[in-house]
């Protein structure tokens, strides 16, 4: 845990304040810090879960900090471009993180690259002092992929379009109305749907902020309305024809089919009464019996041997 290594790097005179903290997440314990502490989260609902326990949060990095603590992602590209933008700021740089996120192997490409100071192990991950190095070749700035979308070291299925996604696509070329992309990515399907002209507007939801930037990228189209918010909460201004949804299946390591579950929920929530969800899942995640419980009309519709497709109706009103 970051506070128990907290603790200990305190003790030890590694950390100066003020302090940010990149990474962090919205149950992130910072008690045993003595002084002022900015959070910076570009990731949904963390974002506003620390802003409304009154913490100091922001999206960017802040020059002039006495230290910067990198809270470290399981996603090596991130991890290694938050290190590059902590050691741009100045100041001092610590790095934190669990075994399962790869902090031995960072710990070991800081060495190759930059002088590391104190070390402190404990509760299954590592928390340490950059002491000096050249970072900058780490940063990792958006890029267009091999299928010409722009996306973000932190995107999911950076690299080209997500075959789930793609799979869902063939069914969602002609829908109408409104339409809520829940968890919109960089913008793949929401942008194949703004194929049918009779689409009046399309409201993307996505909860990381690189990702969501990518998203405006990427789709130019002036019925395009893009949200950094939570989709498991998120309430459109109307209600909506059609919400097309790829859930998210996977938070850091663990399999979250309780968050998808959130959002066809909340899809149920945000849809007219004769709306329609399209979804697309892996075979193996288990959302049968949450549609049926928030639909009354549930058909799977032809897939691919690694991906199901649903088409769910008229939802029902939770009392
Ligand atoms: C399986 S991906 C699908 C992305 C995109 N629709 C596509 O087809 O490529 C799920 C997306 O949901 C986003 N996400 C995860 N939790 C979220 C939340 N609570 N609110 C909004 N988006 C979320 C992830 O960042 C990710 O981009």
């Amino acid at each position: 845990m970051l506070s128990t290594r907290l603790r200990l790097a305190l003790d030890e005179g590694m950390i100066d304040t003020p302090v940010q903290i990149l990474g962090a997440d919205g149950n992130v314990d910072i008690s045993p810090l003595p002084g002022p502490v900015t959070l910076i989260s570009t990731v949904q609902p963390d974002h506003d879960r620390l802003s409304r326990r009154g913490l100091d949060v922001a999206t960017d990095l802040r020059a002039g900090m006495a230290t910067t603590i990198v809270s470290l992602p399981r996603e090596r590209a991130l991890a290694r471009d938050r290190i590059a933008r902590a050691a741009a700021t100045g100041g001092r740089i610590i790095v934190d993180g669990q075994k399962t996120d790869g902090i031995d192997a960072m710990l070991k490409a800081c060495r190759a690259v930059g002088t590391v100071g104190p070390v402190i192990s404990k509760a299954h991950g590592k928390i340490f002092a950059l002491e000096g190095g050249e970072f900058r070749d780490w940063l990792a700035e958006p890029a267009r992929n091999d299928d010409g979308y722009w996306t973000a070291p932190s995107s999911f299925s950076a690299d080209g379009i997500d075959p789930g996604s793609a799979a869902l696509a063939g069914v969602i070329d002609s829908l109408a109305g409104a339409v809520v992309d829940l968890g919109a990515g960089w913008g793949y399907l929401a942008g194949h749907a703004l194929r049918s002209d009779a689409i009046t507007e399309i409201h993307l939801v996505e909860a990381d902020l690189a990702t969501l930037d990518c998203a405006r990228r990427n789709v130019e189209d002036p019925r395009a309305v893009f949200h950094w918010a939570d989709a498991t909460a998120f309430t459109p201004p109307r209600s909506a024809r059609h919400v097309i949804c790829n859930p998210p299946f996977h938070k850091g390591r663990a399999g979250t089919p309780d968050l998808g579950r959130a959002f066809l929920a909340n899809a149920a929530r945000i849809l007219e009464p004769r709306g329609t969800l399209w979804l697309v899942a892996n075979r193996h995640l288990p959302y049968e019996s949450t549609l049926n419980e928030h639909f009354a009309e549930v058909s799977e519709l032809p897939g691919t041997n690694a991906f199901k497709l649903y088409r769910a109706a008229r939802p029902r009103r939770a009392r």
